[in-house]
């Protein structure tokens, strides 16, 4: 008997070999760290759907501050949460607002750690939604105004990059013609251009006391059922100066991950959000599944289907285990 086969076994024979042979890597660098900020002092609130996530005072958060610069962590992207909320976010846009207020913490602190602002007023708004509501609806060109001048005060407040989240159309260029007339010609945009409305946020809701009051985020975040739609928003954000795209949720969103690397040349980002973490955590806190190895099994994942970078709420874990 003469039957030819290949053997590919022959490249998996030890670990050297394998390492010769590994295609995808994840460095440091292409972490993005998420830290939500509160006002007051000495706050580090655990999120209960989030072990290991807080939310932060300023004073706290210069504490984990440290212990992200020395873990040679890269970026972080922050999130505010304001004690006032009111029917248009105003707080988003104050100079003296929380998220300007840590931005400038960490910059005057940490110079070299790059700051990505998230540019959204959910956290901002007494309803909870991404923008202005009239009668229940979220007006579109109303909210751009709002989102611009959010991303001009961050700027201001010294972030690195700016990064709309709230789905609205039109607000690449909306933002980047506030920047540039503000003097900030500079600063990128890490467009969140594919957003769908998923559950796997739910915890990010607790976290970020953003849960909408009435009514869901369908109107302007994506069915999950929608692949070319993707690639049409993806076209758009790139025709109005998105330096970056991400992609979000990533894990259940991987084939998109994947077209919009195919498809355009800037960086992507996954999103690894907090429903792909909290999973992740109760299942490890069960006894159920090995964490270390599932969480870098997930994050490789992410960069073979064309991610260069991950915002992910494991990057202080997995940077320790990159060091070793
Ligand atoms: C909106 C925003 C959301 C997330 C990041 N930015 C939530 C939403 O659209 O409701 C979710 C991130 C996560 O789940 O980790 N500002």
């Amino acid at each position: 008997m003469n039957i030819a086969f290949d053997r590919h076994r022959r490249l998996r024979q030890n670990a050297t070999l394998r390492a010769m042979v590994r295609e995808t890597y994840l460095r440091k660098e292409d972490l993005i760290y998420p830290l939500f900020v509160v006002e007051g002092e000495e706050k580090k609130n655990p999120i209960s759907s989030m072990p290991g996530i807080y939310q932060f005072s300023l004073d706290m958060l210069l504490e984990e501050m440290k212990e992200v610069d020395a873990l040679g962590i890269s970026s972080v992207i922050l999130f505010g949460i304001p004690a006032h909320k009111d029917a248009v976010g105003s707080q988003a846009y104050c100079d003296s607002g929380i998220l300007q207020r840590g931005i400038m913490l960490i910059k005057e602190h940490f110079p070299h750690i790059m700051v990505v602002a998230d540019t959204c007023l959910c956290e901002y708004t007494d309803h909870g939604h991404c923008g202005v509501v009239k009668h229940e609806h979220v007006l579109n060109d109303e909210s751009l105004k709002l989102l611009v001048k959010t991303a001009v005060s961050q700027a201001k407040a010294g972030a690195d990059i700016i990064a709309p989240s709230n789905m609205m159309d039109g607000f690449v260029i909306a933002i980047r013609k506030g920047l540039d007339e503000a003097g900030f010609s500079h600063i990128p945009i890490m467009s969140y251009a594919v957003k769908y409305a998923s559950a796997f946020y739910g915890p990010f809701r607790e976290a970020a006391e953003s849960t909408p009051q009435f009514g869901d985020r369908k109107t302007y975040q994506m069915d999950p059922a929608n692949r070319l739609e993707a690639l049409r928003e993806a076209v758009s954000d790139v025709q109005e100066g998105a330096d970056f795209l991400i992609v979000k949720p990533a894990l259940s969103y991987l084939d998109i991950v994947r077209d919009v690397r195919n498809n355009h040349n800037i960086p992507i980002v996954a999103y690894n959000v907090s429903g792909e973490y909290s999973m992740i955590k109760a299942a490890s806190q069960n006894g159920w599944i090995d964490e270390k190895r599932i969480i870098m099994e997930q994050l490789i994942s992410m960069k073979r289907a064309g991610a260069d970078l991950i915002i992910t709420y494991f990057a202080k874990d997995v940077a320790g285990w990159i060091e070793e």
